[in-house]
């Protein structure tokens, strides 16, 4: 009995075809995965990391892209009491591709930045014309006092986190020097669309929102 289920599990596996079988977890077949785009190489992670060499972007992680150097007009509100910044290192990654003012090409090949030529499509363009007003707020301290002059958020378990699954990550933004900041990556999680949308979890019934909300 257990082979048999076993026997269709690894069949239904196969025919689904390989992408599927490694979709859950990693960014191998995800739309994050240029290696097959015939951009200058059929690694994975060179379109944003290296491992010497790496572009100075105080904070991130190794990176290898070239960097935008837009400056945004902020989210704000009437009832909105975070203190938005520029978006910190882990948001301005995404948006070295996403604003659609960096080619998605444009990444280093031995240290040397090259000059793509292919940029982000109309529907996944995040903050193009320096514009996040009309995105979720990012790049603000998310902490309990922010939590009781708002009134219907959940105060963050930590400076790290929000949950106590770990689910959801703040992150130190050490230019301009904001803690327990919420970023692009605190919802998105880069490398891995096991929820689609590279979201950091699944947000049938808005239970991500709903994580940090408690309307
Ligand atoms: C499309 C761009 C992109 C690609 C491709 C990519 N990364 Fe990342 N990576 C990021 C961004 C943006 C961050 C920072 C945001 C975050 O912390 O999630 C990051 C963070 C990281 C970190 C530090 C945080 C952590 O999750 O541990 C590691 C390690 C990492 N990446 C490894 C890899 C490896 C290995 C590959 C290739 C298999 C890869 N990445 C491919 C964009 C990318
Ligand atoms: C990681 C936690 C987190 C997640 C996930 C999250 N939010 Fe937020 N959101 C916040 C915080 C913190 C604020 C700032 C609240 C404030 O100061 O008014 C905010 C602000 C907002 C605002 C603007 C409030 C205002 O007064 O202008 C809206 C609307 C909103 N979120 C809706 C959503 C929706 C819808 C989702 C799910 C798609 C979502 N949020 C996911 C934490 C989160
Ligand atoms: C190297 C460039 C690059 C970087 C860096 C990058 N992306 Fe992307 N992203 C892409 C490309 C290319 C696509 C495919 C869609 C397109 O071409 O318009 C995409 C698609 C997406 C999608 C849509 C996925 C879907 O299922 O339709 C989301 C969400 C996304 N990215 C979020 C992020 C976030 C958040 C970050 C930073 C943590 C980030 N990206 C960093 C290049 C990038
Ligand atoms: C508070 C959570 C949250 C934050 C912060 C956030 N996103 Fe998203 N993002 C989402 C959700 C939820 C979706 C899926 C929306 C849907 O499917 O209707 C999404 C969708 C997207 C998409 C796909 C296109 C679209 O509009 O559906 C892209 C690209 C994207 N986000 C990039 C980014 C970038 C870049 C940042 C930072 C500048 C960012 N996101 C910050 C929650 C967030």
């Amino acid at each position: 009995m257990r082979n048999s289920l076993l026997g269709i599990l690894v069949s239904a596996a196969l025919a689904a075809g390989t992408a599927s079988v490694f979709a859950a977890g990693n960014i191998t077949g995800s739309p994050h995965d240029l290696s097959g785009k015939g951009w200058g190489t059929t690694e994975l992670c060179k379109f944003c990391h290296t491992p010497h060499l790496a572009q100075s972007v105080v904070g991130a992680p190794l990176w290898n892209h070239r960097s935008t150097a837009q400056s945004y007009t902020l989210y704000s509100s009437a009832t909105f009491q975070g203190a938005a910044t520029q978006p910190g290192p882990q948001s301005k990654l995404c948006l070295s591709c996403h604003d659609g003012t960096v080619a998605n090409d444009s990444f280093a090949n031995g240290g040397v930045l090259q000059t793509g030529t292919h940029y982000m499509t109309s529907t996944n363009l995040v903050g193009a014309s320096g514009t996040l007003t009309s995105d979720h707020p990012i790049a603000f301290t998310y902490n309990g006092a922010l939590a009781t002059a708002d009134g219907h958020l959940n105060t963050p378990v930590s400076s790290s986190y929000v949950d106590a699954a770990h689910q959801l990550p703040l992150y130190n933004n050490p230019s301009p020097g904001v803690a327990s900041s919420l970023e692009c990556a605190t919802c998105h999680s880069v490398h891995d669309n096991t929820y689609g949308k590279f979201l950091r979890m699944n947000n049938a019934g808005s239970a991500m929102c709903r994580t940090c909300h408690t309307q």
